[in-house]
């Protein structure tokens, strides 16, 4: 969702803001906008120049003029929440002398009241949105300094920001403040860059540092400084963000849901890199902060996640019971935050998710803490919000994942699910024997993910021939299940081809129904003790005629098509079984000629309810 960037130093600034913005496209957008100061006289204020643009970063670019020097600016990529996406309401937003711009990341829950009042005062307003509320709160407070006025305008305001301000009267700053939504300094050599995600300050450094909810800072082309809203310094020390800026090329492929499909062996190297402990037969989780005995106290565990993080929970879910043999289940978030939950002492909670800022999952753990809970977070973002309000977890190491629908970090996810369900497993009642069993397991992982894209091409044919149905059904029984979930989401997502997944055991009691030559299913079809079971729904499904493409261990006679993967582990297989259905959803979509790594109406993090 909504982007921001910013810089201060002695560079040409247009080109370098529009480049931020191009690598926060990813995130979805609608609109975009720029605003710098031009050069001041001595002595005198500077100006204001901006250029907005409904559309994409490229729109925007086309209409910068020739002569929009500067060396300040910020910028944004918009999506819309208060009013519809247009050049007027596109940020940054400027109050009526042009002094104040301002761009905003999150959603102001009291700007219709606040606009009401400033509207009596006589205020004009240019745009529908809530962010112009701020503008001429700012424009307006009587403080003597950049930093107070915004300071005196963030206290009428009730919701989620992160917000970069420029003023023409101070020209030497960039103020910038956070409240629910990210802020991330980047620290050059007397230049200073300011963005909502590091993915827009790689190419340029990666000494960062990450705002706290209720922190602002100052920056200066040579300096910076982190203070609280209520004014008090804070100590900000920068941190090296370990992506490098090719992390985000498309490094040959020619979409970034094919490059990150393509990086899964590497990715789920990482993300065991270290923390296996064959002494021991269980892997090193120092970050989850939770010691043996602790460990023993839990009695239940709760997995809250959206969309494919939710899926990768159900799986986790389902390695902890086998693995652990602790009760676990995985609700969606944004169901969990509402339904005001009985919060248990002796349950453990874990948060998942890739960006570590989907508003519902961190909205869910900061209820869960306010309630005394603890909180682990798995996360792919490093410093991400929920990373940091958690009370412990584990990174899943994916690397930058561009694409706005998930692969590589639906896989690692589900990796490191496995990793936190041996280590739980080993500190009660898994054997040695076992936790060996599936250690080598985990280990075969890599190269087991490179046989299946290996038959990249035999998939591609199977979609091509699937692309032109209506709607599909996938099914798969208790491991099988989230595989099915996880595949008929990622085909919806970038294909739009409707799609429902079921458990194979339901069938009966209803979506046979459904069941005719032109609704194919995909069958999760594991060898493993349900093997017959998945036969049988086989059978129900050929009997009303309908196309089965099975997933599984070895050719399925009654299927019309069979991907067969590489066996491991039972508990095991459902993370292989999820990749060829990637590839599936994938070549669909390009046969159909979608938008792949911006599917409509969709964006990367979801940072709103
Ligand atoms: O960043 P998160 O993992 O918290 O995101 C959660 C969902 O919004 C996300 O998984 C979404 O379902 C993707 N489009 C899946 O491809």
């Amino acid at each position: 969702m909504c982007g921001i960037v910013g810089y201060i130093g002695k560079r040409d600034v247009a080109p370098l803001l529009l480049e931020g913005l191009q690598r926060l496209e990813y995130r979805g957008y609608d609109s975009a906008g720029i605003v710098i100061t031009g050069k001041a006289a001595a002595g005198r204020p500077g100006t204001l120049k901006t250029v907005k643009a409904k559309g994409r970063v490229r729109d925007l670019e086309a209409k910068v003029p020739k002569r929009f020097a500067g060396t300040t600016g910020i910028a944004h990529t918009r999506w819309a929440t208060h009013g519809a996406p247009s050049d007027e309401n596109a940020h940054p937003h400027l109050d009526a002398e042009g002094k104040v711009a301002v761009v905003h990341n999150g959603i102001i829950d009291n700007a219709s009241e606040l606009r009401a009042k400033l509207v009596a005062d006589g205020v004009a307003f240019l745009s529908e949105t809530d962010t112009e509320v701020l503008v001429h709160l700012i424009a307006r407070a009587q403080a003597a300094t950049l930093e107070e006025k915004v300071r005196e305008a963030l206290k009428s305001v009730e919701g989620t920001y992160g917000i970069a301000v420029l003023h023409a009267d101070f020209n030497d700053r960039i103020v910038v403040a956070r409240n629910g939504s990210p802020v991330v300094l980047g620290i050059g050599e007397k230049e200073m860059f300011v963005a909502s995600d590091v993915a827009a300050l790689v190419a340029h450094t990666r000494q960062i540092v990450t705002l706290d909810d209720g922190e602002m800072a100052t920056l200066k082309a040579d300096d910076f400084r982190t203070y609280t809203t209520e004014g008090s310094s804070t100590t900000a020390t920068p941190t090296t963000v370990e992506w490098e800026a090719e992390s985000y090329d498309m490094g040959g492929h020619d979409t970034y849901m094919h490059k990150e499909i393509s990086e899964q062996a590497d990715a789920v190297d990482r993300v065991l890199r270290g923390r296996i402990d064959d002494r021991f037969s269980t892997v090193h989780l120092g970050g989850l902060n939770l010691d043996a005995r602790e460990a023993r106290g839990v009695r239940r565990i709760k997995i809250l996640g959206c969309g494919t993080s939710y899926h990768a929970g159900l799986i986790g879910a389902g390695l902890i019971e086998e693995l652990a043999r602790i009760p676990a289940d995985a609700e969606p978030a944004s169901e969990f935050r509402y339904r005001n939950p009985v919060v248990d002492p002796d349950t453990l909670y874990v948060a998942v998710s890739q960006s570590g800022e989907t508003y519902d999952v961190l909205a869910a753990v900061q209820e869960l803490k306010r309630k005394g809970a603890r909180v682990l977070g798995v996360v792919n973002v490093v410093g991400s919000a929920i990373a940091r309000e958690a009370d412990g977890g584990m990174y899943v190491h994916a690397g930058p994942e561009v694409c706005v629908v998930s692969t590589k970090c639906f896989t690692n996810t589900v990796v490191a699910f496995a990793l936190l369900a041996l280590h739980l497993g080993r500190i009660r009642d898994l054997s040695v024997a076992d936790g060996r069993r599936i250690i080598e397991g985990l280990r075969r992982l890599p190269d087991q993910i490179g046989e299946i894209l290996a038959a990249e091409d035999e998939i591609k044919k199977l979609a091509e021939e699937y692309a032109g149905a209506q709607s599909m059904m996938f099914i798969g029984r208790v491991r099988g299940y989230p595989v099915a979930l996880e595949a008929s989401l990622k085909l919806k997502e970038i294909s739009y081809i409707h799609a429902e997944a079921y458990p194979a055991s339901e069938l009966k009691h209803g979506p046979l129904a459904l069941i005719e030559p032109a609704l194919p299913t995909v069958a999760i079809v594991p060898d493993d003790d349900l093997l017959e079971k998945n036969r049988a729904a086989l059978e129900e499904i050929k009997a009303r005629s309908g196309r089965i493409l099975a997933v599984a261990h070895r050719e399925q006679e009654k299927a019309d098509h069979t991907i067969v993967v590489p066996k491991n582990e039972n508990e095991l297989d459902p993370i292989l079984m999820g990749i060829p259905l990637q590839l599936l959803a994938y070549h669909t979509a390009l046969a159909m000629g979608r938008d792949i790594d911006k599917p409509r109406n969709l964006a990367k993090s979801v940072t709103v309810e």
